[in-house]
């Protein structure tokens, strides 16, 4: 599984990479994590984990560093890519939407209704709970520009309507400086406003390995439990996680 999951990665990193040199650091974050979502073996869009009510209710953020805006879907259902929703919502002035509202903005951008959940989510629900592997994309273009999206199922089992880390700042952060992606428990993460943390201290004159280490050490402190991607603008990228594992 480890093998097929580094196969997904680098086949999504040769995608994305050509989209960035043509495209810029949104569009490329947005191709990276819609291939993501599309491949069942991580926790976003198709095969995402399942609330406890047996529903998929995706999570997706986006967060233009350029522009300094966020945008997200939150618990939205039946939509392929959760992440080009997010993507559209970019150019409006309501920049996060949940729930059958998000759904509805969806259907009326022309996103077909479709089932996330697949037969191996179904055997997991109620077996595996409090899972990870929300997945995302950190990108910087050759204008300097950084994106960062992340895109998640949640962590499984959890109340109907749970509101994830991903659907904040907290999870999904970029400016001019950096840009951070995180995955791990999203109430821990939403505790330690955790990417706009690491974000902070690198405006602040942090270097990123640094504001990156300190930040997990004090989320650690608290027995939190997260990973992150990072970039900072000269192209420093780092993965640091304190979870089990991070492909
Ligand atoms: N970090 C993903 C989640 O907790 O939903």
């Amino acid at each position: 599984r480890q093998r097929e999951i580094e196969k997904a990665l680098e086949d999504i990193l040769d995608t994305a990479y050509p989209v960035l040199l043509e495209k810029g650091a949104v569009e490329a974050v947005v191709c990276a994590v819609a291939m993501l979502e599309d491949n069942p073996l991580f926790n976003a869009g198709t095969g995402s984990r399942l609330q406890s009510d047996g529903r998929a209710r995706l999570t997706a953020s986006l967060m233009d560093g350029r522009r300094q805006r966020f945008s997200a879907v939150v618990n939205i259902e039946k939509v392929k890519n959760p992440i080009k929703v997010a993507h559209l919502l970019q150019e409006e002035r309501f920049m996060v939407l949940a729930g059958r509202e998000a759904t509805a903005f969806a259907r009326d951008r022309g996103f077909s209704p479709y089932n996330p959940i697949t037969k191996e989510s179904l055997a997991e629900w109620g077996k595996r709970c409090e899972g990870t592997s929300t997945v995302g994309a950190v990108a910087i273009d050759s204008k300097g520009n950084i994106a960062s999206a992340t895109s998640t199922g949640g962590v499984g089992c959890e109340t109907p309507g749970r509101v994830s880390d991903v659907a904040s700042p907290c999870g999904t952060y970029a400016n001019g400086l950096v840009g951070v992606s995180c995955s791990g428990r999203g109430e821990d993460i939403i505790n330690a406003a955790l990417a706009v943390r690491v974000a902070t201290r690198v405006n602040d004159g942090m270097g990123l390995q640094e504001a990156m280490e300190l930040s997990l050490k004090e989320l650690g402190d608290v027995r939190g439990k997260a990973g992150m991607i990072a970039l900072d603008k000269e192209g420093q990228t780092l993965c640091l996680y304190n979870t089990q594992s991070m492909a």
